[in-house]
């Protein structure tokens, strides 16, 4: 199995590429353009691997990724290069309409000349599986689910951009019959995590005894998966899923934010006893505008069609991460000393 995974070297791309390539052995070109949000270090574990290779190349860059096609010749193409902060692109949207629309357009008729020119055989086998996030579903009220049908409404600049790029992703499977699969996540956590997100940002600021934000009242919902669990079902909808269809993919694992913090503060007060408990550290903050209520999965047709399911539940998932960064300073020390931290994505005047 040849698979062109695109965004390897960010948090879900990595975790992706180590299942691939160690998990199952898979060969696979990891293409990414080494953003603030890629990493390399992430990767050593595959490094040296004989399955593994890397381009440094940026999506929306047509002749690289037809060169990349053709060299490589792959079975699938697992698309995660993506913008993916909500707060970045409230500051600035432009890399989001540029990554995720135009290089996801990019990226489908890179995809599309290649397939186009396969045997019967080879085309009926080809799988594009595009990469994307519960976000473009917009917000839920206190009840509800998303499913696969439910309408789009996104928030974010950032959502918006994804929703874009799901419309171009099945519009290239119904127009020209390119075999495109859709799966739409909850938020994930993790080893590896870039430390701007709520998880890994109220880990290391509570380690260093600096305030942990918490935007509005702390009653905005998530429904939290750990990355591992993604990968897998990553691989499973891409060798299994149906063409032009959509999965969704969630832990079942709804947490408020004030709690996922608290959380995470007593998690960290148990395994490296602090002076004073962490929580006393939480600070309730300017709330992010447009800020999306409640998200929550309904993963039935994942775990129904394709006997997926969540190995990690959130005290688990919670319990591993929380370790992995204490014991992993190596990887995210330079992260930090690049980026603060500071507060993004409160709206800015619009750029000229
Ligand atoms: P990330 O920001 O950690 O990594 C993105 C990667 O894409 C980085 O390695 C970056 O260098 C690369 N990249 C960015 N622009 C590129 C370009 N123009 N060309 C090539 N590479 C480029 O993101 P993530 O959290 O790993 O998310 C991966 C995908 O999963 C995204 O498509 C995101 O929308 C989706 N997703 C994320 C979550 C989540 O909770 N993080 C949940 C659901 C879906
Ligand atoms: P985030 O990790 O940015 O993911 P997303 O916006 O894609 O859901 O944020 C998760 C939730 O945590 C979201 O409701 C915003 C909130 N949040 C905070 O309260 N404080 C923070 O410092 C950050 C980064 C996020």
């Amino acid at each position: 199995m040849r698979v062109i995974v695109t965004g390897g070297a960010g948090f879900i791309g990595s975790a992706l590429v180590r299942h691939l390539v160690l998990g199952k052995g898979y060969e696979v070109l990891n293409i990414d353009a080494l953003t603030y949000a890629g990493n390399l270090a992430s990767l050593t574990a595959v490094e040296g691997q004989g399955g593994y290779s890397f381009l440094h190349a940026d999506i929306c860059d047509r002749p690289a990724m037809d060169r990349a096609f053709a060299a490589f010749r792959p079975d699938r193409v697992m698309h995660l290069a993506a913008e993916s902060h909500v707060d970045r692109s409230i500051t600035g949207a432009a890399a989001f309409i540029q990554t995720n629309v135009i290089g996801t357009f990019t990226l489908l008729e890179a995809a599309r000349g290649y397939w186009q020119a396969l045997d019967p055989a080879e085309q009926a086998a080809f799988r594009f599986l595009h990469v994307s996030t519960d976000e473009v579903y917009g917000s839920l009220g206190a009840e509800g689910l998303f499913a696969e049908t439910t309408p789009y409404d996104p928030s974010s600049p950032y959502s918006a951009s994804k929703a874009s790029s799901d419309h171009l992703a099945k519009a290239w499977q119904r127009t020209y019959g390119l075999p495109v699969v859709v799966s739409n996540c909850s938020n994930n956590y993790g080893p590896f995590h870039f430390p701007e997100k709520l998880i890994p940002l109220t880990i290391l600021n509570a380690l260093a005894g600096q305030p942990l934000p918490v935007y509005g009242s702390g009653e905005n919902v998530r429904d939290w998966l750990f990355v591992e669990d993604h990968a897998r079902a990553l691989d499973l909808i891409a060798a299994r899923g149906t063409p032009g269809e959509t999965y969704n993919v969630g832990g079942r694992n709804e947490r408020r934010n004030i709690d996922v913090v608290r959380k995470i503060c007593a998690v960290l007060d148990r395994q490296v006893p602090g002076a004073a408990p962490r929580a006393d550290l939480i600070e309730f903050v300017t709330d992010r505008p447009g800020h999306d209520a409640r998200y929550a999965i309904d993963a039935s047709r994942l775990e129904n069609e394709l006997g997926w399911r969540a190995e990690e539940d959130f005290d688990s998932g919670i319990e591993k991460t929380v370790r992995w960064f204490i014991d992993n300073e190596w990887w995210w020390g330079p992260l930090r000393e690049r980026y603060d931290g500071r507060r993004l994505g409160l709206a800015a005047p619009a750029a000229q």
